[in-house]
């Protein structure tokens, strides 16, 4: 299955919500190198897995209708929200990197195939740009838009507390403060797997909620389920991500390969050896489709798209 045309309307939704927020401030002072910025670190290539997994996730529920749609709510309306919410996460992510790629944080120039955006356009408009990517996401969360696309008030709260409890000191940034503190240490997999919930897996974990979030379906059972396929999807993703570090060229991967070794980074490679980390690796999609099948949402391209992330390669 090709994900190639969700990806293009994610792109078109992105290019929509950055210079339209910034025309709306309709600021002749605005700093037009901030926005270039901004556009640089969201557009510039990128996977777009957590938009992907958002629409992905309303798609699924729709068509199991597990959730039972209102006849003034289309499903259009449903995949609308999906791919709005799904850019919030996307805007939170690329903020993400830009801050990681600092020279105080993994010190990194490639991203993406390209100058990361602190080579591109200096530290400190990068830094800016990076906070300005982070609050773009809880504007387009508060936004008139997911109201206007039937998402109840709330479903937009759960939303926002969501992704700020998903980014913050408990979440993104909490997992990148570990991180940097775990350099040069050896952690035991319980701190590790916490630390990559944190970093990386409570984005992903966030993108499947959102997917739910849109139905404004509020079924506790339902979403404790999601959120565990969220956990352990997103924990494998950083699982992967130290095994490309270490498997996979910096041409394949459009970053740095073997920076983890470098920076003495704590890994699941580190932790385990390849060998264990792939085999931990398996495990986790493994339960993950587990959960899918349970809730028959097994054949769904939710689920394809899972088995696809299982072997990516980038
Ligand atoms: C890279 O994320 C950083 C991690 C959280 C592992 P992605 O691999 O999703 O990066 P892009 O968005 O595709 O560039
Ligand atoms: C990054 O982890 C996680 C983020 C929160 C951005 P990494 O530092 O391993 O991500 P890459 O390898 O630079 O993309
Ligand atoms: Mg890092
Ligand atoms: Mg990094
Ligand atoms: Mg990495």
């Amino acid at each position: 299955m090709d994900f190639d045309v969700l990806r293009l309307s994610i792109d078109r939704e992105l290019v929509r919500l950055l210079p339209a927020l910034a025309a709306e401030q309709a600021n002749p002072q605005q700093e037009t190198v901030l926005i270039d910025a901004m556009h640089y670190a969201l557009l510039t290539g990128g996977k777009r897995i957590r938009p992907l997994l958002c629409l992905l996730t309303a798609e699924a529920l729709t068509a199991a209708t597990v959730a039972e749609m209102p006849s003034i709510r289309t499903a259009a309306q449903v995949a609308e929200a999906a791919l709005v919410a799904g850019c919030a996460i996307e805007a939170m992510h690329a903020y993400s990197l830009v801050h990681d790629d600092l020279p105080a944080m993994d010190d990194d120039d490639l991203r993406r195939g390209e100058p990361t955006c602190h080579i591109r356009f200096g530290e400190a408009v990068a830094i800016l740009a990076g906070d300005a990517l982070q609050t773009l996401a809880f504007e387009i969360l508060a936004g008139g838009r997911l109201s206007a696309l039937g998402v109840s008030p709330g479903a937009q709260l759960r939303m926002l507390r969501q992704l700020a409890s998903a980014s913050g000191a408990g979440g993104m940034v909490g997992g990148q403060a570990l991180d940097l503190a775990a350099e040069g240490r050896k952690l035991d997999e319980a701190s590790l797997s916490t630390l990559h919930a944190m970093k990386t897996g409570a984005l992903i974990e966030s993108a499947v909620v959102f997917g739910l979030c849109v139905h404004n379906i509020e079924d506790t059972g339902l979403e404790l389920d999601l959120r565990r396929f969220g956990k352990l999807i997103g924990l494998a993703f950083q699982v992967q991500d130290d095994i490309l570090d270490v498997a996979s060229d910096t041409a394949s991967l459009g970053k740095t390969a073997g920076k983890d070794e470098q920076q003495d980074k704590s890994t699941y490679v580190k932790l385990m050896g390849l060998e264990g980390a792939r085999a931990h690796l398996d495990a986790l999609f493994a339960e993950a489709d587990e959960i899918l099948r349970r809730r028959a949402l097994h054949q769904t391209p939710l689920s394809a798209f899972t088995r696809q992330l299982a072997t990516r390669i980038r």
